[in-house]
């Protein structure tokens, strides 16, 4: 009785396990085919990875051939060096003078400040440029060039004084 009872029992078991088994592999192959069809496409056209695929098969090397157009292989011009874009005067004055100008900071005449500005805004704008590129040591303080900012263009730069002495009148 008892052994026809451990039977039946193993019996029901393995049938139970199986039945969990072959659901595991029903949903890894069902998972697999919904990732072909979705995420394996997004994928496969990302246009970095076309990009990456096709240099990693494209030849090593090119063959000019005599009285033909070979314009083709001729060596990728040099990526122009990012040059300083000329930001408004407004950004650069966020991202740069506010520092110093913004609360008077060492000496630096505060910005809105009538007062402060009118006898600088006096000297001509060409000066105030001048100062603002080059750096200016005065009796206040010491304005760095380009606020410390040498990587900005010259016209940005120009324009953040432009922007200062606006705010000034
Ligand atoms: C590290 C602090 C500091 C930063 C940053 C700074 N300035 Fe100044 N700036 C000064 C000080 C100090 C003076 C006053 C110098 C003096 O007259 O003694 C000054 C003066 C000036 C003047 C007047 C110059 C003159 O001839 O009277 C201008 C214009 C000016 N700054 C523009 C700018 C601009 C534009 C920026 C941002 C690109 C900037 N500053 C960033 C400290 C700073």
């Amino acid at each position: 009785m008892s052994a026809e009872h451990d039977r039946k029992f193993f019996d029901t078991f393995m049938l139970i396990l199986g039945i969990l088994a072959a659901i595991t592999i029903g949903l890894m192959v069902l998972a697999g085919m919904i990732s072909d069809r979705t995420s394996k496409q997004y994928h496969d056209q990302d246009p970095r990875k076309v990009e990456e695929t096709l240099a990693r098969i494209s030849p090593v090397a090119r063959v000019a051939v005599a009285g033909q157009d070979n314009s083709a292989l001729a060596p990728p011009a040099a990526a122009p060096t990012a040059a300083a874009v000329d930001l408004p005067g407004e950004q650069v004055y966020q991202q740069v003078c506010t520092a110093c100008h913004g609360a008077a900071v060492a000496g630096a005449p505060k910005t809105g400040d009538k007062a402060a500005w009118a006898p600088r805004v006096a000297q001509g704008m060409d000066l105030l440029h001048k100062h603002a590129l080059e750096g200016y040591q005065g009796k206040a303080g010491y304005m760095p060039p380009k606020g410390g900012r040498t990587d900005l263009s010259d016209q940005s730069v120009m324009n953040a004084v432009d922007y200062l002495v606006s705010q000034a009148k």
